[in-house]
């Protein structure tokens, strides 16, 4: 333990000095490759265009030689950077000195074996873990990748910053920047396409909330216009300083299993953001000798948002070693726009019709043997009902993980006894609407809000009992009910 600690104190001494160029930008195609220098703010390569990674002269790093070193860190808990469990791991993304770096507390998160969930899916008891992210400051895994987004904008000296949101990231955005004050929030989201929590967070945090009369893809390329002529900061996750937070929900979920490789991530499938950064985790850390081996991942579309599974299981799009066909993507999108096909999901939150990360997403799968799915309404609020009922509660978008398990399970792709992890990216609260609607008794309600998606049953329903406000009435109802 003494020894350890000692370790670890050298580290963090050595952390707080970042040596020069050792981070730096780069472009994701092997092709082009240019790089250019942290202190730069870009969201595309400026050679070729393509999306940029933060990349690591890992050589010239102090990286721990095993990954139990940062348990270390536990014992220090009221430093900050230690209690967060973003930081905690500053040496597996050490673009910033560790005193610069950004921190609200967020990364506080769990993983918790669910029988119930594991027997919905059919899995074997014990076999899968859910990796709650709700815990986060503001109930969503978003704030993962905002502290590292904030800390290199506060390197580069931004005043103001700027996303198109589903409304987790905008109310990350506007959360960070009501604690630290370090900028503006200003924030895009289309019009009724965001969920009642996730609008009412960023209007109590108090950032300026534009809503714009289209969906979200809309708003991505209008903020992504705005921010380039006003010069305020994005960060939506084109930003590559936003993933390399993102890495650190892999990180946890190996020290939740003290530090084994489970067989099986299965993520759900929006933007992209997060399905680039676990695999980019994987890739670096058996880069440096940290793991053994790479668990599978599993991205889940929403079928009404079903843009990877098109390309990837549809028309056979892959990384291809750095050249992906990327014809076919076009092709696929000209086809979505010639017949004004727009995505349409009660899982608001991946509700995305051109995934912004697209390009990393295929590699990611390349670097984990990765499948795609998509999970219809009906799945995901079914699967979203027994989590629930198992112990956790989430949001819509989130329960497609679990959905997803079910399906790759009852396909033989998941194993019975495989160790299988599903990310729960967002906290139950952020669309009660979406529940209440689940459980209801009042079948104008379920038709209005899921009816309209296709959704037919509500098979996990737990249904509210009225009763007149007598107390005999109500005690036999208890008798009746329970
Ligand atoms: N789950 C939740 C709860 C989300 O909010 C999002 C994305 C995703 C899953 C998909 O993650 O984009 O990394 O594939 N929400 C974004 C937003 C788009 O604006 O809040 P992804």
């Amino acid at each position: 333990m003494a020894h350890l600690a000692q370790t670890l104190a050298t580290i963090h001494q050595e952390a707080t000095i970042i040596p020069h160029d050792s981070a730096f930008q780069q472009c994701i195609s092997p092709a082009c490759g240019a790089t250019c220098g942290i202190d730069e703010v870009r969201v595309a390569c400026p050679k070729c265009g393509d999306l940029l990674d933060v990349a690591y002269d890992w050589n010239r790093l102090p990286v721990p030689r095993s990954l139990a070193a940062f348990e270390a860190k536990w014992a220090r808990r009221n430093d900050r950077h230690c209690f967060s469990g973003v930081w905690r791991f500053h040496e597996l993304l050490p673009f910033a000195p560790l005193n610069q770096c950004v921190s609200i507390g967020e990364g506080q998160t769990l993983l918790l074996p669910s029988d119930g969930v594991a027997k919905y899916v059919g899995l074997q008891p014990g076999r899968l873990l859910l990796q709650y992210e709700g815990m986060n400051p503001s109930g969503s895994f978003k704030d993962n990748g905002m502290s590292a987004a904030f800390t290199h904008a506060r390197m580069i000296g931004a005043t103001r910053a700027a996303c198109a949101s589903t409304g987790n990231t905008s109310a990350s955005l506007a959360l960070y920047c009501s604690v630290t004050k370090l900028m503006k929030a200003v924030i895009f989201v289309g019009s009724g396409k965001i969920a009642y929590g996730k609008l009412s967070q960023a209007l109590d945090f108090g950032a300026l909330t534009m809503q714009i009369a289209g969906d979200f893809d809309d708003a991505m390329a209008r903020v992504q216009e705005v921010s380039q002529q006003l010069g305020i900061y994005l960060v939506n996750s084109v930003n590559p300083f936003r993933l390399e937070g993102q890495k650190t929900i892999m990180f946890r979920v190996l020290e939740g299993l003290g530090w084994e490789v489970p067989d099986w991530i299965v993520v759900p499938g929006g933007n992209l953001g997060n399905s680039s950064a676990f695999g980019k985790a994987f890739a670096e850390l058996r880069q440096l000798g940290l793991i053994g081996r790479v668990p599978r991942m599993a991205v889940i579309n929403a079928s009404g948002a079903n843009t990877l599974y098109a390309l990837v299981e549809g028309r056979g799009l892959r990384w291809n070693q750095g050249a992906p066909h990327l014809a076919a993507a076009e092709a696929y999108f000209a086809e979505m726009d010639a017949h004004q096909r727009r995505a349409s999901t009660i899982a608001s939150a991946i509700e995305i019709n051109r995934p912004v990360n697209l390009h990393k997403c295929l590699r990611a799968l390349e670097v984990t043997g990765g499948v795609v799915r998509e999970v219809s309404d009906q799945e995901i609020l079914d699967a979203k009902a027994q989590v629930g009922a198992g112990g956790l509660g989430c949001e819509p978008a989130s329960a497609a993980s679990v959905a997803g398990a079910k399906l790759l399970v009852s396909q033989g792709v998941i194993g019975r006894d495989e160790r299988v992890v599903c990310v729960l990216t967002g906290h139950q609260l952020k669309d009660p609407n979406a529940t209440v609607a689940y459980h209801t008794t009042d079948q104008e309600l379920f038709n209005k809000v899921l009816g309209s998606r296709g959704v037919r049953r509500a098979a996990f329903a737990n249904r509210a009992v009225a009763v007149p406000n007598n107390l005999d009435e109500i005690i036999r109802a208890i008798h009746l009910y329970s």
